[in-house]
């Protein structure tokens, strides 16, 4: 663990530093992914983004977004994108990110989080294979790395339909009632 370096909130200004990072750990396909599909047209959580800086770098980013589950608008949180700089991967960055940002959600009063993403990875802090496949993603998805955290005990329960971004998924229901 690189003990000099920690979390602090990102700021707009920090969001080409942030795309720059992605790009390196992800390549430039990574805007393909189902993930993505649920960031657009949406904002990260307030209070939620956080990066890492080692001198004028940045180093590290993690956010989370909104989304909600099925007809009845099941509230949970995207985690993700998470990365570190390749020279610092290894390091304990990813997760000191990850813990910071899951104590925060929680503090926030966030009950579920999901993400896509490597299952022994995200097992160090407590995530698993959704038990059902009741939840579906707007695009391609491999089940296995569909993981889900619940905050609040319970906050999986009842969870099922398609996922979408909360103006995605408003904009439908307004659209049924208008019939
Ligand atoms: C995946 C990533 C965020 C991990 O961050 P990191 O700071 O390198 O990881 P940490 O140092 O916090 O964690 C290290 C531990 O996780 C393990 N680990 C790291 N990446 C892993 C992976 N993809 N699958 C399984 N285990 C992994 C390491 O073996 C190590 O285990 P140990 O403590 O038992 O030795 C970082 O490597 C990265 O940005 N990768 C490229 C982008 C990416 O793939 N992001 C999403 C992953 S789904």
């Amino acid at each position: 663990m690189t003990s000099s370096l920690s979390p602090v909130p990102a700021t707009a200004a920090d969001q080409p530093a942030i795309d720059a990072l992605l790009d390196r750990c992800f390549g430039m396909t990574r805007r393909t992914k189902s993930s993505y599909r649920l960031r657009e047209g949406s904002a990260a959580v307030p209070g939620l983004s956080f990066v890492v800086r080692d001198g004028a770098a940045l180093v590290a980013t993690i956010s989370f977004w909104p989304v909600k589950i099925g007809l009845a608008g099941h509230e949970a949180l995207l985690l993700g994108p998470l990365a570190v700089d390749p020279g610092l991967q290894g390091r304990g960055l990813g997760l000191m990110l990850m813990r910071h940002g899951l104590a925060l959600a929680k503090a926030q009063g966030h009950g579920l989080v999901v993400l896509v993403g490597d299952a022994p990875y995200y097992a160090k802090v407590g995530f698993a294979p959704l038990p059902h496949e009741a939840i579906l993603m707007p695009g391609p998805l491999n089940r296995a790395r569909f993981l889900h955290l619940e905050l609040k005990p319970g906050a999986l329960a009842g969870a099922s339909g398609l996922m979408l971004p909360p103006w995605r998924h408003d904009d439908i229901i307004a659209r049924l009632r208008r019939g």
